[in-house]
């Protein structure tokens, strides 16, 4: 289900993509990758195949590509201009226009899912976690980071649907990816939380 909201976003992202590489939240969101890396790889050594969701220009899958250089990587944003870049910046991997909530992979087809800064944006994202587990092999991981402000004031901005730490778990359970980690990093703003299909969580 793609929302009025969403599709607003999605534009948004779209103008944003010829400046994003250049704009502030690359301070941020390189260390944020680096530290979602070493949780994954500390799951799964050396994965086969990467699937970064809400993928912007690429930046995290060029990191998966030096990581993990012999993995099939895939990307998948909405957002043209963001797709086109990342097609230029990871030559190597599959790159869709898709989002979320309607993957286009096959079933039981990827062993480490990822999406960094996406999350708060995606419409139905019960909806999309389930798809992430569709997609996963059993054994296989979910790195979610997003932004972790106080509820009440995500509510005060639009178009921000930012989950609590208990929400973001019990989403990825009903999904059927129990929690394995769980924490806060970047000074607290952004939640880092990774599920494994087919486990018993923590
Ligand atoms: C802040 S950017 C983050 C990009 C990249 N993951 C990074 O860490 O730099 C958010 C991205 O989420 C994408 N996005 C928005 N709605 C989405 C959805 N429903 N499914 C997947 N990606 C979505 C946007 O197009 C945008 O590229």
């Amino acid at each position: 289900m793609v929302t009025n909201d969403s599709t607003k976003d999605v534009e948004h992202f779209n103008r944003w993509s010829r400046t994003y590489d250049d704009s502030w939240i690359q301070r941020y969101a390189d260390r944020v990758h680096t530290e979602m890396l070493n949780v994954v790889t500390n799951e799964i050594a050396a994965p086969n195949t990467v699937l970064d969701v809400g993928c912007g220009t690429g930046r995290l899958l060029r990191k998966a590509r030096a990581l993990y250089p012999s993995a099939q990587l895939f990307g998948v944003d909405p957002a043209k201009g963001m797709v086109e870049l990342a097609r230029g910046q990871v030559p190597s991997a599959a790159i869709y226009l898709a989002a979320a909530e309607s993957l286009p992979l096959s079933d039981s087809s990827v062993d480490v899912v990822l999406s960094s800064i996406s999350f708060h944006h995606w419409s139905d994202q019960l909806t999309a976690l389930r798809e992430i587990s569709r997609v996963l092999r059993s054994g296989g991981c979910f790195c979610l980071a997003d932004i972790s402000i106080p509820v009440w004031l995500a509510n005060l901005v639009q178009h921000i649907k930012v989950k609590s730490p208990a929400a973001t778990s019990q989403f990825f359970e009903e999904a059927g990816l129990p929690v394995k980690v769980q924490h806060r990093t970047f000074t607290r703003f952004i939640l880092l939380t990774l599920g494994v299909k087919g486990s018993k969580g923590v």
